[in-house]
């Protein structure tokens, strides 16, 4: 037993702690479950932090209860439920059998084990073994309605991590309605807050915000079904003046891909309350007698020393304890995708110099995209017909894979399996997969609707016409991309008063789907994309270990995506490729230097028609893929941290340390050049102040010199510089 839960009957405290940090709660009077604290790690509680009693006008009392001092409206809680005389933001909502929705969940009892319950069906953070974590569960009961809730908490070892969840189960005899069971619910005390949070669109994902807390609720979401591209579901609370590299820092994410909220009130007495899990809008699930509602799970990280260390946090936790399968942990391929070399106009005999070319520079891996199936010649037919295109590939797929192979390259397939064209064969033969509303036209967007994937026949479906061309063998990597939000979200398995179960049913069934395929085809490298990074979250990471961030491939825009990306995703997580010149998305013309070092910074890779690159740009890439295999292993799983922000300033600079702590890389980038431009000085950080570090150019520095004294950034020439750092330790 690793002893990182303990708890004092007497004063009914639980303290969940390890050497990072410490999370309380306790049982208060009325067997209410009451927050304590969550942050720096604390030895021992003494018990001293009573919550103050006071009469507060408008808060009323419990049940049966007279003290007018003690009230549910302002206490510090674990989870609030609709109704109760908690007027704050509720965790949830309850309807039963008999139309009212009040609850009075009483503490009933607790369990704490070693190592984390396995949430079925769900992506989830896990343990390798036992002694990595420890499970406190907190069950509540309301006597009138039977109802049973179950308040999940793990704390791992060594990480300032504590997964939690939450579930509901039904021990009455009658059916009840969940219309909100958040995932957590966090209190806190009254200290100013400002919230960071990942906004954006496609071609523009996960833009950093940060505002100021003021009074109301302020919500953070997607109703679109997958995690979107405008609102990525991650929040984090920085207390004070917290910035990069100080200050307290609280991270939120939710591991799951569709439909999400987090919501933040400052309370009448500038407590805030944050409740954060499914989207209750469009979501009613039926929980019948004897049934268990399980949430997703939300990941919270505290750090002391501001986001970076939070973000560090997360990158080794979503790494190595959330990314699953054989490529966890492997290097990832350099790989070129036709799609911006040829968009749908392709066929063998076209992509086949492609391949040469890309094996005489030393790229790894050729990616057919989009069009190689049914008769896709445009963005408006063929989705759901999973065949080869004749046409295209006259010997069929695998002649084409086989030469791929010759090559020296693998073999990556690009397919959008959970979407059907009414243009296909598929739609032709079963019209009622795709997602409708009964006697309406569905509402196309990029001329493609959703199949049901909550319904099992449609999952096989796309799993055995999947598996026809995964057994042959040939496909070494998948880009598994979902091109439009979900409308329409109604399931024709479901009654009508079941109907606000389909979103959440679609993405369990996504969920099963991919688990039956990641374990039927473990050698396959799966890259998640949705638009670019429409569903880039951790739900998806446990499934694919690697996601498109963007289709925005301008190097000077994606240096703002990456940025705010890799606030919660490791940089092994996110794909960057070098496309062509002007910039199809932004017509933006930037150096080649540029945009290899922008992609280089994650998981690389060039979108573009080697053919028509020159002599000498041919050279600059092999230069750039062999630089780039030298480096990968630090890019991928070294530690990262973000030096300068372009969101505030002209520059963006982030740094990365090999594991074994040999090698520092740097990639600088100054956006605009202009007139009498002040000196930019750089300071790396993590680096042992003991020791010296050599740059390429043999010049050696201290550690601390490189810390605290820093260098000067060359002055730029042109828009659009980029300077990449290497430094090696010096044994
Ligand atoms: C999405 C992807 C692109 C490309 C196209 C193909 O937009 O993000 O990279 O694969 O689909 O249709």
């Amino acid at each position: 037993m690793t002893n990182l839960i303990s708890y004092d009957g007497e004063q009914q405290v639980f303290h969940l702690k390890n050497q990072q940090i410490s999370y309380l709660l306790a049982v208060e009077d009325f067997d209410l479950v009451s927050h304590l604290y969550f942050g720096k790690a604390v030895e021992n509680y003494h018990g001293q932090r009573k919550y103050p009693r006071v009469d507060r006008g408008f808060s009323g009392n419990l049940a049966g209860v007279e003290d007018r001092r003690y009230s549910q409206d302002t206490l510090l809680r674990e989870y609030s439920m609709a109704g109760e005389g908690d007027y704050r933001t509720p965790a949830a909502k309850i309807v039963q059998a008999d139309g009212s929705y009040a609850l009075n969940f009483k503490f009933t009892g607790f369990e704490m084990f070693p190592g984390k319950p396995n949430l079925i069906g769900l992506p989830q953070a896990y343990v390798e073994a036992d002694s990595e974590a420890e499970t406190l569960v907190i069950t509540s009961f309301d006597e009138v309605s039977q109802l049973e809730l179950a308040n999940y908490y793990t704390i791992y070892q060594d990480r300032p991590v504590i997964a939690r969840s939450t579930q509901l189960r039904n021990l009455s005899n009658h059916s009840a309605v969940i219309n909100k069971l958040a995932s957590l619910q966090l209190d806190f005390a009254a200290e100013e807050f400002s919230v960071i949070s990942l906004p954006g669109a496609h071609n523009k994902e996960r833009q950093v915000q940060k505002e100021a807390i003021g009074y109301g609720i302020k919500k953070f979401g997607s109703r679109r079904g997958s995690t979107s591209h405008h609102m990525n579901n991650f929040i984090a609370l920085e207390k004070g003046a917290a910035d990069e590299f100080q200050g307290e820092v609280f991270g939120f994410n939710l591991v799951y891909s569709g439909n999400h909220s987090f919501e933040i009130e400052r309370d009448q007495i500038d407590q805030l309350r944050l409740v954060a899990g499914i989207n209750e809008e469009d979501f009613a699930w039926e929980l019948n007698a004897g049934e268990t509602f399980q949430t997703p799970e939300v990941l919270m990280v505290y750090s002391d020393q501001g986001l970076n260390k939070m973000s560090q946090a997360y990158h080794d936790l979503l790494t190595n304890r959330v990314a699953r399968g054989k490529y966890r942990n492997a290097e990832r391929s350099i790989l070129v995708n036709n799609w911006e070399a040829t968009y749908f106009d392709f066929t063998e005999e076209k992509l086949l110099p492609i391949v040469d070319a890309a094996a005489e520079v030393g790229i790894e891996m050729f990616v057919l995209d989009d069009g190689w199936y049914g008769q896709r010649d445009a963005d408006n037919s063929s989705l759901g017909d999973w065949v080869v295109d004749k046409r295209k590939f006259p010997k069929g797929l695998n002649h084409f894979a086989d030469y791929v192979h010759k090559k020296g390259l693998q073999f990556g397939l690009w397919m959008e399996p959970e979407m059907i064209s009414i243009d296909s064969d598929l739609y032709r033969e079963h019209p009622d997969y795709l997602m409708a509303y009964p006697g309406r036209t569905p509402a196309p967007s990029r001329s493609q609707h959703l199949l049901d994937l909550g319904r099992k026949e449609v999952r096989d479906n796309v799993f055995h016409q999947l598996s026809a061309i995964f057994d042959e063998g040939h496909v070494d990597y998948v880009k598994w991309d979902m091109n439009r939000s979900l409308s329409e979200v109604f399931s024709q398995q479901l009654a009508p008063s079941n109907q606000g179960e389909a979103f959440h049913r679609y993405i369990l069934g996504l969920y099963e789907l991919l688990e039956n395929l990641v374990t039927t085809y473990p050698d396959i490298l799966w890259e998640g994309c949705s638009g670019g990074g429409g569903r880039f979250d951790s739900g998806i990471l446990h499934y694919m270990p690697q996601s498109w961030t963007s289709d925005n491939t301008d190097a000077v825009e994606r240096l703002k995506i990456q940025y705010g990306t890799s606030l919660v995703y490791p940089p092994s997580a996110f794909t960057s490729h070098v496309s062509d010149i002007p910039n199809h998305q932004t017509g933006r013309k930037v150096s080649l230097e540029t945009r290899g070092n922008a992609a280089m910074s994650s998981t690389f890779g060039y979108e573009l028609d080697l053919t028509k690159l020159t002599k000498a740009e041919k050279q600059a890439v092999a230069e750039q893929v062999s630089l780039y295999k030298d480096i990968r292993q630090t890019v991928q799983f070294g530690q990262f941290a973000r030096l300068k922000n372009p969101f505030t300033s002209n520059e963006c600079v982030w740094q990365f340390i090999a594991q074994d702590k040999k090698e520092v890389l740097v990639m600088a980038f100054k956006i605009l050049n202009q007139g009498q431009e002040p000196f930019s000085l750089l300071k790396l950080t993590g680096l042992d102040p003991q020791k010296n570090y050599q740059a390429a150019n043999g010049e050696i520095y201290g550690g601390d010199e490189l810390m605290n004294l820093g260098f000067y950034l060359p002055q730029q020439t042109e828009d659009f510089s980029s300077w990449l750092y290497r430094f090696k330790l010096v044994d």
